[in-house]
Parts: structure tokens; sequence; C-alpha cells
């Protein structure tokens, strides 16, 4: 009998799971053909305030009733679970070991969203053999739910996964704060980005603005810099300012959307979820979660190059 090949993979040595067997008899392939749209939340340095918006914009756009899954995508310190108040008992890296099912690991979170944690210091993605890509590509094809919206928060710096996710999703988030390391670590990701990585499209959100300084002040000076050196897009995202009542929520581990949602803070992530709700999602099977997934690993195989 002939070797049943798929992609090049020898599919005799994947023996199809239950939840798949039931996916494909029950005809519910559109789950994985429906666009997503895939954002990931970057900004070079740490504590400018990524997770904050990763875990507002996921409360928000569930709320305007998005089907919505935060991917803890900071695989050094994966702390969006904390600014949760959950502790997942499963990390991505049980699937990729084959432990448990992407549907085992997805913690549902009271605000209505489900939060894909990482494990902190788990393996790159970019260190996973091909058995273990399929592994991650089969994990999110098999998902019962249907998901709209994928939320990818980052890690700091200009390390591999970061590019990797920035590349793989079809918006990068870049937060900025008014503060010089964040304005020459946010221009060296977007530099990287876009000479090495072919990422050239960038909304950049303004956060923990106070006083007269205003967002888009601070957005002009980083888009004069970038237009000067750089050949990309930037799109004002708006702004957050800075406020109390995030940092109050952040002790309570809850989104300060939920906890305080009359705050200066929450109302402006529900303006940023509206315009987030504008943007494009691809059309056709380019832009479905397969897709996104098979980018991400395809892209973790290229290791970094310097950029000078
Ligand atoms: N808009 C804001 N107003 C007040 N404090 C903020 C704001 N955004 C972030 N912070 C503070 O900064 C800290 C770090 O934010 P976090 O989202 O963890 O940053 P990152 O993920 O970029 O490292 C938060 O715990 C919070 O106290
Ligand atoms: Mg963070």
């Amino acid at each position: 009998m002939p070797t049943r090949t798929c992609c090049g993979v020898n599919l005799e040595r994947y023996p199809m799971s239950a939840p798949e067997l039931s996916l494909i008899r029950n005809n519910r392939l559109e789950s994985l053909t429906r666009p997503v749209r895939v954002i990931a939340v970057a900004g070079g340095k740490g504590g400018v305030g990524k997770t904050s918006v990763s875990v507002n914009l996921a409360t928000a756009l569930s709320r305007r009733g998005r089907r919505v899954v935060l991917f803890d995508g900071d695989l050094g310190l994966a702390n969006a679970d904390v600014m949760l108040g959950l502790s997942p008992n499963y990390t991505l890296a049980h699937v990729l070991a084959g432990e448990r099912t992407l549907e085992e690991v997805l913690v549902e979170a009271p605000q209505g969203f489900h939060l894909l944690p990482a494990a902190s210091g788990s393996a790159e993605l970019a260190q996973l053999g091909p058995e273990e890509h399929l592994g991650l590509v089969r994990a999110f094809s098999t998902l019962p739910m249907q998901i709209d919206t994928l939320i990818v928060d980052t890690a700091p710096g200009l390390h591999h996964g970061v590019l990797q996710f920035a590349q793989a999703a079809q918006h990068v988030l870049i937060v900025l704060c008014d503060e010089p390391a964040s304005l020459t670590d946010a221009y060296a990701l977007v530099k990287v980005l876009s000479r090495k990585h072919g990422v050239s499209r960038f909304h950049v959100l303004a956060n923990q603005c106070r006083g007269e300084r205003t967002g888009a002040g601070l957005f002009e000076r980083f888009a004069r810099v970038t237009a000067r050196f750089l050949d990309v897009t930037l799109e004002f995202a708006g702004e957050v300012p800075s406020d109390e009542a995030l940092r109050r929520a952040v002790r309570e581990q809850r989104p300060v959307l939920d906890a305080y949602p009359a705050s200066p803070a929450a109302r402006a992530f529900k303006k940023l979820a509206g315009q987030a709700d504008t943007w494009a999602i691809p059309d056709g099977p380019r832009g479905n979660i397969e897709f996104f997934v098979e980018r991400l690993v395809r892209v973790g195989r290229a290791r970094p190059v310097a950029v000078s």
C-alpha cells in the first residue's frame, strides 16, 4: 500500500485524534477557514504597557462581541495570567509536548475571552522541530471554538520570538511611552522588522501619557525619526493616559476596563478597540488561523540577522 503523505509529511506517523475526526466528519471545517485578525502587541522596551494593552484590548473586543484569544507570547516572563488573576494548570509547552490539547490548555477569562498561556522560560518556537510545528498547526486546527481575533502579547527586546510573532501577525501594535528608552527601543524594533522581516506598516499607541505632552505629540516625534531613516508607514492608534486606576487594577489582577470602567484608561481602551475592530482582515485562506500558525512556524525557521 502506498504511504499517505501530505506536504512532504508521512501521515501514517500522525494518526487522527478524536477531535480531528469529529471535526472532519461533522463538516465543521468552517472554523478553520474563517478569517482571523491577528494583532501582535510589541514595543521594544519592558514596562511600557504591552501586557496591560493586550489584556484590556482583549476585554474591550470581547465586549464588542468578538471571539478573542489572547496568546501570551512573552515566553520569558509570561504574566498575562497574573494580570487576569488566572492560574493556568497547563501551558503551550504541554501542547507542544503532546501532553494536552489546545482546548485543555486554553483558560476562559471572566471577561469572556480565552487565554493561551505560555510557559515562562519555555523553548522558543524557533527551536521546535518539524513534528512539533505540525503539532502546533494541528492544535490550532482542532480548536472547537471559533476565533475572530487573536491578540499576541510579546516580550520586550528584539528576541527572535518577538520578531517571529510580529512578522506572522497581520497587524503590529507598537506601544510607546514618553521616555527616551521607549523611543529608542521602539525605533530599533521597527527598524529590524522593516529591514529584515518585511514588516512595513505599524499601528502606534502612546501609553502612560501625562499632562500637556499628548500622545499625538509623542507619535509625531517618533514618526519624524522613522520617516527620516526608514521606509515604513505608521498609523496613530491613539493614546492611553497614565491612570492610577490602571495601576490599582493591575494590583487587583483585573483589567481596568472591568474593575474601573469609567476611568480615563478604560475609556481609552474602549476607543482603541473600536479602532482595532476596523483594521483589515485578509480575505480567503491567507487570513485563517492555520495560515497564521504556519507562517509563524515558517518564520521561526529563519534565524535573525544583525541589522546595521
Ligand atoms: N496607562 C497606564 N497608566 C498607569 N500605569 C500604567 C499604564 N500602563 C502601564 N502601567 C504600569 O506599568 C506597569 C507595567 O505594564 P505592563 O503592561 O506589564 O508592561 P510591559 O508588558 O510592556 O512590560 C503596569 O503594572 C502598570 O503599573
Ligand atoms: Mg509584558
